[in-house]
């Protein structure tokens, strides 16, 4: 029997997550879970399936399996723990929690539910980047000296997420992990500066536009992060990311600025996610596809998640 999955927060992220298990070989949508009444009913009759306001009904639902939590970052910790101590396996969104003891807390109910949970680090799943960490840990580079990486997005996005989330939480957690895992080394120390000096900083709190960072990482390695959504509106991609990893034999670079498609219309030109959850013969592939069914996956074959 297909593992009957939950998508818990039906925002952005969470109708991305309701439609990639919809349409997965492995797997059905049993119930959309939102605080917004109106959220949840509407995504879940799109979908057919049951609309809850709380965890409450599903963490009691024998006909759940599984969940995937798509709250606001500062949420995360309220209905992943519930879940987790209901039996429920459990996909959250990265970041896994806003400040270290929470994401402490959350590891620590999955350690003794011994329920199964997944922090959805969707570059985990992206070829070049995963591409990279393998030519990396192959040693073509030969030992790492220096490493870059970050991402800029639309100023929307942060109109939107103002006063809910930051640039750190929101975009440079992939970077943050990124930069550790391709290279295998972590950082041990930085120095960030935040900017913010945008309209959507009358949020409260207020909310940094862009952050730049200088990192030392494990043996003498320095690096360079940078993230933010400065961009205007009208840039014509909303991925706009980069890592580069420069060795002692040579160097490891991706640049996600052009996915390949451009497009040129009255408005001027775009470049459409190709990368992440671009729609494909009518279905979400890409990067996010391939997370989701991981977990689905290993959940139902009893399988390990993707290592470090
Ligand atoms: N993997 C990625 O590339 C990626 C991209 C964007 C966002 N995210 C992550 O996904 C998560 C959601 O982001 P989003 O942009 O979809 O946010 P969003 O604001 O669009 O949606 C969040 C939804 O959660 C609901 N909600 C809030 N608290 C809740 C609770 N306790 N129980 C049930 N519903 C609740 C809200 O009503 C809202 O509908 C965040 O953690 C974010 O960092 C990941």
């Amino acid at each position: 029997m297909s593992l009957r999955v939950a998508v818990v927060g039906a925002g952005f992220m969470g109708q991305l997550h309701a439609r990639v298990i919809a349409e997965s070989p492995l797997a059905q949508l049993a119930a959309i879970v939102d605080l917004d009444a109106d959220v949840a009913d509407g995504v879940a009759a799109n979908f057919g399936v049951a609309s809850y306001r709380s965890v409450d009904a599903i963490c009691e639902d024998q006909e759940v399996d599984a969940t995937i939590v798509a709250v606001p970052d500062t949420a995360h910790e309220e209905p992943a723990t519930r879940l987790l101590q209901a039996g429920k396996a459990v996909l959250l969104e990265k970041p896994m929690a806003h400040t270290l003891d929470a994401a402490r807390r959350i590891a620590e109910v999955a350690r003794s539910s011994r329920s199964r949970l997944m922090v959805g680090h969707i570059l985990r799943f992206d070829p070049r980047y995963a591409g990279a960490a393998a030519q990396v840990a192959e040693g073509v580079v030969g030992e790492p000296l220096h490493v870059t990486a970050g991402r800029f997005t639309f100023r929307d996005v942060g109109t939107r997420m103002a006063g809910r989330s930051s640039p750190c939480f929101y975009l440079g957690i992939h970077d943050i992990d990124a930069m550790q895992w391709v290279t295998g080394r972590r950082i041990t120390r930085l120095f960030a500066r935040a900017v913010r000096t945008l309209a959507l900083n009358s949020s409260e709190p207020p909310t940094d536009d862009a952050i730049f960072a200088t990192c030392e990482l494990e043996g003498g390695v320095v690096g360079n992060l940078q993230f933010g959504w400065t961009l205007p509106n009208n840039f014509p991609s909303g991925i706009n990311a980069r890592l580069e990893v420069v060795g002692t034999m040579g160097s490891v670079a991706i640049d996600t600025h052009d996915h390949g498609l451009r497009v040129v219309g009255a408005t001027g030109m775009t470049i459409p996610d190709g990368l992440h959850w671009p729609e494909t013969n009518q279905r979400i592939a890409g990067d996010l596809a391939d997370e989701v069914n991981h977990f689905v996956d290993s959940v139902s074959n009893d399988k390990e998640f993707l290592g470090r």
